[in-house]
């Protein structure tokens, strides 16, 4: 157990909390805030959606004392706020709500679209909203609720400009830069993500990881190796190409993450430039289990440290839709693929080990999902508790 103070709908709180309790719980059984709706405690559905900071959070999968200071608001505490204001009104005329069950998390969903995205289409909507399920409505009311108080401000900031004599400009919104990372960024949460910022993906919408690996092998042996397509899915656990034709590749990747497994099968094609040591390798695919599509592309920039040492920094730049969207903005996820990258970076060193027999060779680091994803999990509590 220990003591937490924060502040939720404007009130100073503090009380016992034991380490485990998630911040849904604590805010329904501690504090009687039922408005926070628990559906699948997995950080799937999005009903337990508070702002934290400001910003979405998955209740159910935020511990309570990892929101020390944090600033709560539920949604029992958006009574002067102008955009939920309008979002009531919305939802209600547009009939955005049969039994109610997710629609505390879809208007904290909403509210952020509003605020981060004012010029967003139906298809921004649809996309931003894809980790809030709805069993009653079929999303049409939703969509068309959001697209009304989205208009509606456009129109006021077209008329506030055209009285400024200035050219339309979107209203301001308040601070909302990169719809992930909503733990990583707050300054009490910061140490138990990346400790550098992240940079915003190129594509609106996308998201951004960045993480490397160094490999103890000369540059044009690492370049060498790195366009082997087969040799370097081998050293990627739970991939497997099924078809390989030059530049391009067919195949699936099995992905294990907590609560989450998925399999998603699609092609790539790998694009490389000699001179500057850099690659692409752009893909997409399905995880038809889930009806999750993914598009991503993984540049990778070769550097040499030393005749016997090159750095290979990652950049993975990603979409994700449907159910498994919410879990492209979480912290937890960029923590397990930086570490999957670092995984990699063993095989790849493996692979290449003149020494090893050709079966020690093959042998990719095996990857035991639930033990990576607790080990993760585990680091990023024990930083968040100050431990060295
Ligand atoms: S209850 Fe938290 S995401 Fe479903
Ligand atoms: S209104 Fe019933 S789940 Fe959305």
């Amino acid at each position: 157990m220990q003591t937490i103070e924060f502040t939720v709908n404007r009130r100073r709180v503090s009380g016992a909390c034991a380490d485990r309790t998630h911040l849904g719980d604590y805010l329904r059984d501690t504090h009687r805030l039922t408005g926070t709706h628990l559906g699948c405690e997995h950080g799937v559905c999005g009903a337990c959606t508070v702002l934290v900071d400001g910003k979405p959070v998955r209740s159910c999968i935020t511990f309570a004392a990892a929101c020390q200071g944090a600033d709560i608001v539920t949604v029992e505490g958006y009574e002067d706020d102008a955009v939920m204001a309008d979002l009531r009104v919305a939802f209600n005329r547009h009939h955005a709500l049969q039994c109610g069950y997710c629609t505390p998390g879809m208007l904290a969903t909403a509210r952020d679209i509003v605020l981060r995205l004012p010029d967003a289409d139906e298809a921004t909507i649809r996309h931003e909203l894809s980790g809030n399920l709805c069993r009653c409505t079929g999303y049409m009311g939703i969509v068309a609720a959001i697209r009304s108080v989205l208009d509606a401000r456009r129109a006021a900031a077209g008329v506030i400009a055209r009285h400024a004599g200035a050219a339309a400009a979107p209203l301001p919104f308040a601070g909302f830069t990169v719809a992930d990372e909503a733990l990583g960024t707050q300054p009490h949460l910061a140490a138990a993500g990346s400790a550098e910022p992240e940079r915003s993906a190129d594509r609106k919408g996308w998201s951004r990881i960045e993480g490397g690996f160094t490999v103890p092998y000369a540059l044009d042996e690492v370049w060498a190796f790195m366009a082997d397509l087969p040799a370097v899915a081998g050293c990627l656990p739970g991939a497997v190409l099924t078809d390989v034709a030059g530049e391009k590749v067919k195949g699936h990747i099995a992905i294990k993450f907590g609560p989450m497994s998925a399999r998603f099968d699609g092609a790539a094609r790998l694009q490389r430039d000699d001179a500057s040591k850099r690659g692409v390798l752009k893909g997409a695919g399905q995880d038809s289990l889930s009806n999750s599509k993914a598009a991503g592309d993984i540049a990778y920039q070769l550097r040499a440290l030393s005749a016997g040492a090159t750095e290979v920094a990652v950049d993975l730049q990603y979409s994700l839709q449907g159910p498994l969207a919410q879990f492209s903005r979480s912290g937890l996820v960029r923590d397990f693929v930086r570490r999957m990258i670092a995984d990699f970076g063993k095989s790849v060193s493996r692979r290449m080990d003149p020494t090893l027999s050709e079966a020690e060779r093959n042998q990719v680091a095996r990857l035991n999902p639930v033990a990576m994803f607790l080990g993760v999990l585990w680091e990023r509590v024990r930083r968040l508790f100050g431990a060295r």
